[in-house]
């Protein structure tokens, strides 16, 4: 890894003894790399496995490395913010002991999702049940686990928090602007600020407690300046809560970061902006805590997935007379058929947004026939196309592809449809970093 030099310089990064003993190769599934060892090599190794055990199943590798150095990141620009990862968006267990011992929260979303969090040892007061409609036994089931700051934004959520957890701490979570983001929320969740009095004041008597404010502007949100107005408006929250009696102490600032490495600067912007806001309307000295639910921005650029061709027809009735894109004339269109797709991991090809860029195993030249293409994922379904027209070279069942940036909401949208499993997750470790952090064990324990 480059910025192995840079892992080393954040002392501040230490884990607990406790911690590392549970995250130990022998109590989770995780390959250590050593002598030099890429993640590339891995990858060629377990393709040459699978072609050993005549398997072709796609896999995941799973970067600890970096999601180490997301952390790493997001404590030096954000330092005023605690991360409360949302589970949601990738709940691989090696990914929640690597966060849990590097010390964030966890934001999570239902019973399962708590007892999951809960399992892996992560404590009760690390944990955000941050979903304003919980059904009432998983509110009872975060009582009884001693869960109890959860989020909320309508009367009818706060009378359903009073009969199963009257002890709750509560978090009103409020509507914010979400239309620069690529997925917007606010439609389905959040309180318009109109709201707020009313809603305190039937948590007032119901007897409830409400300790802070939160927001989501959506996902991968592209305009920074979103979050300065959220933090502003949710300044205008504290002040009417504070007028109405109420002590407020958080402040939870959502998800919504883009989670590249080619978004740095997307992420570095937005931390100015969020610090310069923070600093304006809730100075450190206001002694309110600051949390954040980023959930992409950790795991995007952690997880590759690896897939290979199980299928191909060449189309020459139908031949594009436009030629491909670099203008030469083609006679052929190509189709392949994946093992992996919309029901699978790639449940993001639906988007939009995404674009299908994956690299190769065997090298490409320049010179290279394109031919448009149309990539197929696994099941019958005709809705599983992972992408309509892109421009390759000529591929042959058995190649394999390579998609970085897979991390985020792809494993945990995944379905056996059509009786296809799920892609086997391999989560590495840099020998580098592992022994690192062993190392931090140690002097944490001195
Ligand atoms: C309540 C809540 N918190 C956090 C997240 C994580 O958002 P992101 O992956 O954009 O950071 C989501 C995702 O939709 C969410 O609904």
């Amino acid at each position: 890894m480059s910025n192995m030099e840079n892992q080393k310089s954040h002392a501040p990064l230490t884990t607990n003894a406790s911690t590392m003993k549970d995250f130990s190769p022998e109590f989770c599934d995780i390959g250590i790399l050593d002598n030099g060892k890429t993640i590339p090599d891995f990858i060629d190794d377990k393709i040459n496995e699978l072609g050993l055990k005549d398997s072709e199943e796609p896999f995941f590798v799973a970067s600890l490395d970096s999601l180490y150095m997301k952390h790493v990141r997001w404590v030096t620009k954000l330092p005023r913010v605690t991360p409360f990862y949302a589970v949601k968006c990738n709940s691989t267990p090696a990914v929640l002991k690597m966060l849990r011992a590097l010390g964030t929260g966890f934001d999570c979303a239902s019973k399962g999702e708590i007892k999951l969090a809960l399992s892996l040892g992560v404590t009760p007061d690390k944990i955000i049940y941050a979903h304003t409609i919980k059904p009432p036994s998983h509110i009872k089931y975060a009582c009884t686990h001693g869960v109890n700051m959860m989020t909320f934004d309508s009367e009818d959520e706060l009378q359903k928090i009073s009969l199963n957890h009257a002890k709750a701490k509560l978090v009103l979570r409020i509507a914010v602007d979400d239309s620069k983001s690529l997925t917007r929320l606010n439609f389905k969740f959040g309180a318009g600020l109109e709201t707020v009095a009313k809603l305190l004041e039937r948590a007032k008597e119901l007897s409830l407690e409400v300790i802070g404010v939160s927001f989501h502007v959506g996902n991968r949100c592209c305009d920074s300046l979103t979050f300065k107005q959220a933090i502003a408006d949710a300044r205008q929250a504290f002040d009417i809560a504070n007028m109405m009696g109420f002590k407020l102490s958080v402040l939870d600032i959502g998800g919504g970061y883009f989670g590249r490495e080619e978004s740095l600067d997307k992420f570095n912007e937005c931390s100015e902006v969020i610090n310069a806001a923070l600093e304006e309307c809730f100075p450190p000295d206001s002694g309110v805590e600051v949390i954040a639910e980023p959930g992409r921005y950790y795991v995007e650029s952690s997880f590759t997935l690896v897939m290979s061709i199980t299928g191909k027809k060449v189309i020459t009735d139908d031949v594009d007379e436009q030629g491909d894109d670099v203008g030469k004339k083609c006679n052929k269109r190509m189709m392949y058929y994946m093992n992996d797709g919309v029901y699978g991991n790639l449940n993001a090809s639906l988007d939009p947004n995404f674009k299908f860029e994956p690299h190769l195993k065997r090298a490409v030249k320049d010179s290279e026939q394109r031919y448009k293409t149309t990539v197929w994922g696994p099941t019958c379904d005709s809705m599983d196309k992972i992408c309509d027209t892109c421009y390759l070279p000529e591929l042959h069942i058995g190649d394999w592809l390579i998609l970085n940036n897979m991390g985020a909401y792809s494993t945990s949208l995944s379905t056996d449809f059509n009786g296809f499993e799920k892609a086997h997750i391999y989560s590495v470790v840099a020998a580098e970093l592992w022994h690192t952090l062993n190392l931090s064990q140690t002097s944490n324990n001195n």
